[in-house]
């Protein structure tokens, strides 16, 4: 298993096999922004918008490769905010259901962190609405910052807490 990031192309090359990721993860209850029933297209047009995205350098995609094939992915999203040039934002942790319990989560993370330190970024800031996710992150060195009721729903309907986090890059 290797960790890459992509570029514009690859990210669209990909978009099929990181379709399937984001579908598996909603379809077994993943609180990622869809709801259920959530096509394999939906799931395409999500990932073709981000490919785009990619391409205009606006978000830095990472995959974990398997055989060839994307199985994880997360995201670093730079804010656009002229007064938070310091700040980047986690993504779509996405580990498909199957490649879980492996590390993949720990080493997607651990990546995006090194190379958001690359290009100067001392900021890291994400949430979550999955007890598994929290326990990787707060592994990794994440700090809560606290939680808010309610913030989205559950892929099956259902109001779901949201819990957000930071981790400080600078030292
Ligand atoms: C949350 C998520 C990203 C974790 O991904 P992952 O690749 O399974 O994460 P890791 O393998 O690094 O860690 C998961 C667990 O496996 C364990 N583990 C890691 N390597 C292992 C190995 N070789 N053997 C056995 N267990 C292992 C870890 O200790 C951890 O245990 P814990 O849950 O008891 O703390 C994944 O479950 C997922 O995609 N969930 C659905 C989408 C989602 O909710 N994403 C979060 C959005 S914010």
């Amino acid at each position: 298993m290797e960790i890459a990031i992509l570029d514009g192309e690859e990210a669209r090359r990909r978009i099929p096999e990181l379709a399937l990721v984001l579908q598996d993860c909603v379809a077994k209850g993943a609180s990622v922004s869809f709801m259920n029933p959530f096509s394999l297209a939906e799931a395409i047009g999500y990932f073709t918008d981000i490919s785009e995205s990619v391409a205009r350098q606006e978000i830095i995609l990472f995959a974990a490769i398997e055989k060839g094939r994307a199985v994880a992915t997360v995201q670093l999203h730079p804010t656009w905010k002229p007064n938070q040039p310091h700040r980047a934002e986690i993504a779509k942790m996405l580990v498909h259901s199957v490649h879980r319990k492996q590390g993949i989560g720990q080493k997607l993370l651990e990546t995006a962190e090194i190379e958001a330190k690359k290009r100067g970024y001392t900021l890291l800031t994400l949430d979550t609405a999955s007890g598994e996710a929290e326990r990787l992150y707060t592994r990794v060195g994440y700090i809560k910052a606290g939680a808010i009721p309610n913030y989205a729903l559950w892929p099956d309907g259902g109001y779901c807490d949201t819990v957000f986090y930071y981790k400080l890059i600078d030292g």
